[in-house]
């Protein structure tokens, strides 16, 4: 189904697409590739809106300091110094977090109208042309986001790329979660969350890696065992203190990667992914005027951002996001939703 989503000041039609399958509904819109709502019923079927995000483009395109359902790339999360090597050329993006970029910079994949190519019931297809030399990264690519739902719940985003010259690819999707349904603002901190992984990525003052990998035992980072968000977020701990609460990668261990639970409604969302990286964000910064006017605060969404590690583009000794001419840029995760 295909539906009007706003007139963009040049004149574009917006749309948004609606998919069903596996039990659960979504929406997409073309600008920027944005996934706009997720509903999924709880233990006693009533569906809920579980993802942060606006009731038109001008809302994708104005208020989204926050990159809410955002399609990120050439390449998410940081940069430091906004610039790095490929094949002894010295590669400029523009900074636009200090010196550093975050999230490719103040013309990321977000803010383009991409193009419809592919629609069926329970998926959509989008492509974006990345022309050469676009936001300083080398190259032509041409770049498709698959959003599909699939039976047992599952949301799959697939993406696919290419590009003609020797580039970084390195997409995410920057959702924000609130398995208690959007509108329950103050809900977030009390879900409980998994991650396996044994490792993280401490920042320092700058949200840039240091580039230790450092054990989560006993650290307020250890998610291997559940609890809620809110439990440790305030502890004395310097990586928390550097990046106001959780804000930091973490290794991808195994399948799934993270799981997001919901004890009152009983939803549970389960992420798996191909990427070496899964960065979760508890919203420390979020302040936006979402869908029906309900004001987004503080810590009132979570993000868990599939990816490389932060900064690898300096750390030859992690999981490289470098792709050569020519060759298959391929990426999965899927949101498993249960209730
Ligand atoms: C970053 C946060 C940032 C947020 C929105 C996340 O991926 O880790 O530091 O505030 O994106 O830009």
């Amino acid at each position: 189904m295909k539906a009007s989503f706003g007139i963009l000041p040049d004149g574009t039609q917006a749309n948004l697409y609606t998919i069903t399958g596996g039990g659960i509904t979504a929406t997409v819109t073309d600008f920027g590739a944005h996934l706009v709502s997720v509903l999924v019923p709880d233990r006693d079927g009533n569906v809920s809106d579980v993802v942060l995000g606006f009731d038109d483009a001008n809302g994708y395109r104005t208020g989204n300091g926050g990159y809410l359902g955002a399609t990120v790339g050439r390449n998410a999360n940081r940069i430091k110094g906004a610039s790095f090597m490929i094949d002894d050329v010295r590669i400029r993006l523009t900074p636009n977090e200090g010196e550093n970029s975050l999230h490719s910079g103040p013309n990321g994949f977000h803010l383009r109208m991409w193009e419809l190519v592919r629609q069926r019931e329970n998926l959509v297809t989008l492509h974006l042309l990345s022309p050469q030399g676009d936001q300083g990264f080398p190259g032509k690519a041409d770049i498709y986001v698959t959003y599909a739902l699939e039976k047992g719940g599952q949301l799959k985003i697939i993406y696919d790329g290419v590009c003609d010259r020797d580039t970084v690819l390195n997409l995410t999707n920057h959702s924000y979660f609130n398995l208690a349904g959007q509108e329950k603002t103050d809900a977030a901190m009390g879900q409980e969350l998994i991650i396996p992984g044994r490792f993280f990525n401490p920042d320092d003052a700058e949200n840039i890696p240091t580039g230790e990998l450092r054990s989560v035992e006993g650290t307020p980072m250890d998610f291997r065992i559940p609890k809620a968000i809110g439990r440790d977020i305030n502890t004395p701990y310097e990586p928390l203190e550097f990046q106001g609460g959780y804000d930091h990668n973490w290794e991808v261990f195994c399948t799934p990667c993270a799981i997001l639970r919901d004890p009152d409604s009983g939803r549970e969302m389960a992420v798996s992914t191909d990427c070496p990286g899964i960065q979760f964000y508890a919203g420390n910064f979020l302040n936006e005027t979402g869908k029906g006017g309900i004001p987004y605060g503080y810590r009132q969404g979570v993000a868990l951002e599939t990816q490389f590690y932060p900064d690898s583009v300096h750390h030859p000794e992690w999981p490289q996001p470098f792709v050569k001419a020519g060759q298959h840029y391929h990426s999965e995760t899927t949101y498993k939703f249960s209730w």
